[in-house]
């Protein structure tokens, strides 16, 4: 039998392409500081587009439900060790479609719906899938937030061990979506011991700063470590989900599948296989602290135009710029200026923010994409210069 395609091109009005390509040059064609994106190297694209679309993938390796997926289960056992290996955890899954999946599968696996569970809050840096009502986490369970320190913006462990013996929560849920500064995964670990909690790190943020040593790893402290694949990690949009117990591991599986999930894209998965073989190279460690170099520049070179930054600097791979409080201008107006200039950001709450959500005062901004190109240290400065001075200018 000959390959055949099914609809040629000619037979459509490329309406598609026309809007997919439109879309792709609209990113590719600016400077993207999204600090929750990346570009997965060809080689993972390749994977990927190798891995064909006519197979049903469903159930786990060895244990598939339709014919013709059997070559699949190499390639998620891959996926699971090289994870394992590479994180140093006993077990994990490439099951979830997607972190937020990942997120509220663990949850179900690890409490009963109607228990507390404890997040950090969102304008502190937390995700809203574990810390507000608006996840289907928040409304099956009680969801109980803690803050970062009013006064220097950082991670406050007295703090967090104070809400956390008050809430007595069933899990207390770290790792961030915008805190620039690392975390301490040993005092994550002893409150929530002493609350009697699990300890979940969403690490989807920095999984590939992590993978490097370039951060610290909660995979040894925390029950579950689990991450989105496709920001510092620079995989495709998938997830991985770390466990140190059988017994945990095998909760989350029959949560992820059958009770959440179908069938698993195999283009997911063999973009994971290929990140996670990158993963273990010196050169993925090489782009990995050059993404926190790239991050201190661009924050040096902002605060430098005047422009405050939370927590005054970064550790990682992002960091935001606060709008300037004597003004009417929201970071809103200021991400939309910036996205007319060809610099693309996003606006998002800073600690205990006096702006609405929508308006919010803190730019955020990341180094991950850029830091794949080859840019130079004053083209660096000079897009730094051209964001703060923006900021400044609105009043
Ligand atoms: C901490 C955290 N968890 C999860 C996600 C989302 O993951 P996904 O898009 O795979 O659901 C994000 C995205 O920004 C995040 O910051």
């Amino acid at each position: 039998m000959r390959d055949i395609a099914i609809v040629t091109t000619q037979e459509t009005g490329n309406i598609a392409r026309t809007l997919v390509g439109r879309a792709a040059r609209s990113v590719r064609e600016r400077t993207n500081l999204v600090a929750a994106t990346n570009q997965p190297s060809d080689y993972v694209l390749n994977c990927m587009r190798l891995a064909t679309n006519s197979v049903q993938v469903e159930g786990y390796s060895g244990n598939r439900f339709h014919e013709g997926a059997e070559a699949y289960d190499a390639v998620e056992r891959f996926c699971i060790k090289s994870a394992a290996e590479l994180f140093g955890s006993k077990y994990a899954s490439v099951q979830a479609w997607r972190c937020t999946n990942g997120l509220l599968g663990v949850t179900r696996a690890l409490a009963k719906p109607g228990d507390r569970v404890l997040g950090l809050e969102c304008a502190s840096g937390g995700y809203y899938a574990t810390s507000t009502k608006a996840h289907l986490i928040g409304k099956l369970y009680d969801v109980a937030t803690y803050t970062v320190s009013e006064s220097d913006c950082r991670l406050d462990y007295d703090l967090i061990r104070e809400r956390a013996l008050h809430e007595r929560p069933k899990i207390i849920f770290a790792g961030d979506t915008s805190h620039s500064r690392d975390w301490n995964w040993p005092a994550m670990r002893s409150i929530a011991d002493e609350a009697g909690a699990y300890l979940v790190a969403d690490i989807s943020q920095t999984a590939g700063l992590i993978a490097s040593e370039v951060l610290s790893s909660p995979v040894q402290f925390a029950d579950v470590t689990l991450f989105a694949t496709y920001k510092t990690f620079r995989g495709p949009h998938g997830c991985i989900v770390l466990a140190n117990t059988g017994e945990i591991w095998k909760a989350i599986q029959s949560r992820l599948y059958p009770e959440l999930q179908g069938s698993v894209v195999a283009s997911t998965l063999a973009g994971l296989a290929a990140t996670l073989e990158e993963a273990g190279t010196p050169e993925y460690a090489e782009y990995q602290r050059h993404v926190v170099d790239v991050s201190r520049r661009l924050a040096e070179g902002v605060a430098a135009q005047g422009v405050e930054i939370v927590t005054g600097g970064t550790d990682n791979h992002g960091f935001i710029a606060v709008m300037p409080d004597d003004g009417n201008s929201s970071a809103a107006d200021a991400c939309q200026m910036l996205s007319r200039q060809g610099i693309l950001t996003n606006k998002t709450p800073i600690p205990f923010d006096r702006r609405s959500l929508f308006a919010s005062s803190g730019v955020r901004i990341g180094a991950s994409y850029i830091a794949n190109l080859e840019v130079s240290d004053d083209e660096i400065d000079s897009i730094a210069g051209r964001i703060g001075r923006t900021i400044r200018s609105l009043h």
